[in-house]
């Protein structure tokens, strides 16, 4: 798929940062748990998943040993670098990451299950990503979503990220509101199965789709 000025803009934004990014602790560790603990409980020990922007390949990391095959990837090259880096001989046997943008189609489709953490607000063309995450899952399969949703919190913040965009602090982020994001799933042809937060962010949505079977 050829890439846009946006596309190739973000994978440098996101090279940049990746080594900073790698080191920042997880700023809510027991939202974080709460998350993958739900996570899990949706996953099969047969499925085949896919994770799309998975920054340095961490969740993948953690949510392999639940499936059967693991495959991550991410539009920046430096952090999939560092998510190579992890695949020591500790690491599970059941993961691949690669290179990709998140609309792009992945060899090892079709998905039983896709998922998409911190991404959705990140990526240009939100219907043109969910028509692809819908082309690659099985009938029946489940696309996980967690969302910054800006719309939803406080005006001060959405300028507040524009500034930091502006000088390059900030990677360009869509102020999207939760019934955007729903509807957006609902036109791409996704039954919404359930929406959730973990932890204090009200703004951070986390919504389970499911790829009718008819
Ligand atoms: C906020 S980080 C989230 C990383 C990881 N999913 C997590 O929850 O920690 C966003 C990630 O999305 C990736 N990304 C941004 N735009 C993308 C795109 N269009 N396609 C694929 N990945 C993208 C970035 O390189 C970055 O690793």
């Amino acid at each position: 798929m050829q890439t846009t000025y946006y596309q190739q803009n973000a994978g440098s934004f996101w090279d940049r940062i990746a080594p900073k990014y790698a080191r920042k602790p997880i700023s809510d560790p027991d939202a974080y748990e709460e998350k993958l603990s739900c996570v899990r409980g949706l996953l099969k020990g047969t499925d085949n998943v896919l994770e799309i922007g998975c920054g340095t390949g961490g969740t993948a990391l953690t949510l392999a040993p639940a499936v059967s095959r693991m495959t991550a990837t991410d539009i920046s090259r430096r952090m999939i670098e560092i998510a190579q880096s992890k695949l020591g001989p500790h690491a599970p046997l059941n993961v691949g990451f690669q290179q990709a943008e998140a609309a792009d189609l992945i060899d090892g489709y079709p998905f039983d299950v896709v998922c998409a953490f911190s991404l959705l607000h990140l990526v240009d063309d939100i219907p043109m990503v969910l028509a692809r995450v819908r082309d690659q899952l099985k009938p029946g399969g489940l696309f996980i979503s967690k969302t910054v949703c800006l719309k939803d919190g406080p005006i001060a913040i959405r300028f507040f990220v524009r500034a930091l965009t502006a000088v390059g602090i900030a990677p360009r982020v869509i102020a999207l509101g939760k019934t955007d994001l729903i509807q957006h799933l609902k036109d791409a042809g996704f039954e919404i199965v359930s929406t959730s937060h973990f932890g204090q962010q009200r703004t951070n949505p986390f919504i389970v789709a499911r790829r009718p079977f008819a």
